[in-house]
């Protein structure tokens, strides 16, 4: 049963085909639970030489990628649905995709990628259709393939079916607002460091403590900024 779709917009189509042929992500799309397209915008070029972008009105370095081969790319996804899925336009000036921007995309059932290079996007682009601006961090890559790599696996792995179980996602860092505890493995003793007793016991109510503990210390240690209020 299909819960989710992707559809991406980019110039470098072939950037997405790894995720697609392996891992957990490619495991949920070939047993259709997920369906991701990728939609070559230079398809959509009206210029003789399929160019998709141009110099900046205004001057100044770099090339801006023009407004019509990503609109009519847009409309060639539209087209013929009886409802207009949510456009993003990976971008660092975006909200910042964390965990609860991931919980929130995943309600969406379907959701187009939009992925920028150069210097950008014509920004009538934005103003015509784009829906939200998300970043995956305060720094600048040279594209939207990776960011739009990261949104789809970070928001995938939420979707009902692609992991085992919820538990799977909602015991992990971030999803309660603060990072997971310790794991450990087999052999019991590795180079003389041995597994903490508490985990060996058996004894599952002091498990689940030891756990709440050491994600609190954890969190203390790593990432006080997360424990403090937030200013609203
Ligand atoms: C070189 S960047 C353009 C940056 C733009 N000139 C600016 O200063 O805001 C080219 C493209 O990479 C993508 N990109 C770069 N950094 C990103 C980030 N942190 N999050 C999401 N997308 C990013 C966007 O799609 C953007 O259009």
């Amino acid at each position: 049963m299909l819960c989710m779709r992707f559809d991406v917009l980019t110039i470098f189509p072939d950037m997405f085909t790894p995720i697609l042929m392996d891992s957990i992500i490619g495991r949920a799309v070939k047993s259709g639970i997920l369906e991701i397209n990728t939609i070559n915008i230079r398809d959509f070029s009206k210029d003789k030489h399929f160019k998709t972008d141009d110099y900046p009105y205004g001057g100044g370095s770099g090339m801006v990628m023009t407004p019509q081969p990503i609109y009519d790319a847009w409309q060639s996804v539209v087209n013929g649905l009886d409802y207009v899925p949510k456009l993003v336009y990976l971008s660092p000036q975006g909200n910042c995709l964390t965990q609860k921007k991931a919980l929130e995309l995943r309600e969406e059932k379907h959701i187009v990628l939009l992925c920028g290079h150069y210097e950008g996007i014509d920004e009538r682009i934005i103003e015509l259709i784009v829906d939200e601006e998300v970043s995956i961090g305060d720094y600048v890559l040279t594209g939207g393939e990776l960011p739009a790599m990261v949104l789809i696996d970070c928001v995938s792995r939420l979707v009902p079916g692609v992991l085992p179980s919820e538990e799977a996602f909602s015991n992990e860092s971030h999803y309660s607002g603060l990072l997971e505890y310790p794991q450990y493995t087999r052999p019991y003793d590795f180079m003389g460091k041995t597994v903490p007793e508490t985990l060996i016991s058996g004894h599952h109510a002091n498990i689940d403590k030891w756990r709440q503990e050491m994600s609190l210390k954890r969190t203390a240690q790593k990432r006080p900024d997360l424990l403090k209020p937030s200013p609203l």
